[in-house]
């Protein structure tokens, strides 16, 4: 089903496998379209399956991808690229190294500088060149989003300046324990990343978002029915004008029953 929320286009697919298809597909056909494309690329569990959706359709000759450029949202801080919690590494390993992009034409923040007296200052540096590198890269055209339980987009946390553009940023408690699943123990989650700003966010011409599970149907409703407010930073996207949501039953099951009146093609 296709509705039409505040602007925000909502596809609800019947499960996991089928939304990450329509996300893979409207991927593809950007890149189609627009073979040196921008793409601003998220981790986390839900856009894998997009991710080897993208893989098999560049296998079997459906997708090129060798001269797209790709931004990353964000990195923990501090991280060794070569850590496997690292999405330096998850990107490597799930998506760059299966599919023919060109070495040079991805970007991830950095996760590790050499410690320095100007350490602060040369992190900054390193933030604003990042923003820098999208502007002179025209800017994304196509942003995959995620979110997080507590309705962060990258690792933009509640209370977010929505100004901000590439920063250091302080991690929720929330956000540790959720991510402290794909870690040994919940120590070893860096307290710290380096993420996109919402500025850089919106600033995207096109911005697909993901959400999967019955976990993300709360803040879901929250992020499209609720106010627009940096307690729920991805409720920003109420006001960009190219969204499009991809959710499977699951994460729409608190927003379904308010969804009818919203049908695209409904006559009224
Ligand atoms: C992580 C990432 C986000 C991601 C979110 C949800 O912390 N920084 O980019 O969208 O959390 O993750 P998941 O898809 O695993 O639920």
């Amino acid at each position: 089903m296709k509705y039409n929320v505040r602007g925000m286009k909502i596809f609800v697919l019947e499960d996991y496998a089928q939304m990450s298809m329509k996300a893979a597909r409207i991927v593809a056909a950007q890149v189609t379209i627009k073979p040196q494309s921008v793409l601003g690329l998220a981790t986390g569990s839900t856009p894998l399956k997009m991710y080897e959706d993208l893989i098999h359709m560049y296998q079997q000759g459906i997708v090129d991808f060798s001269e797209i450029i790709s931004f990353n949202l964000d990195e923990y801080y501090p991280i060794e690229k070569e850590n496997e919690q690292s999405y330096a590494y998850y990107m490597k390993h799930h998506f760059f190294s299966k599919i023919n992009i060109t070495e040079g034409n991805y970007h991830i923040p950095e996760g590790l500088i050499v410690k320095s007296s100007g350490h602060d200052k040369a992190l900054e540096q390193l933030c604003n060149n990042y923003d820098q590198a999208i502007i002179d890269a025209g800017g994304i055209d196509l942003q995959v989003l995620g979110i997080g339980n507590n309705g962060h987009i990258g690792f933009n946390e509640p209370d977010i300046r929505f100004e901000s553009g590439t920063h250091k940023v302080l991690l929720d408690e929330e956000t540790i324990l959720a991510n402290s699943r794909f870690f040994k123990s919940i120590d070893e989650v860096p307290k710290q990343a380096i993420s996109m700003g919402v500025r850089n966010i919106m600033h995207s011409k096109k911005v697909l978002l993901l959400a999967s599970g019955l976990g993300k149907s709360e803040i879901l409703k929250a992020m499209i029915f609720g106010d627009i407010t940096p307690q729920v930073p991805a409720s920003i996207l109420q006001l960009h004008n190219d969204v499009t949501l991809i959710l499977d039953k699951a994460a729409a099951t608190e927003i379904l029953p308010f969804l009818t009146q919203y049908e695209i093609g409904l006559v009224r």
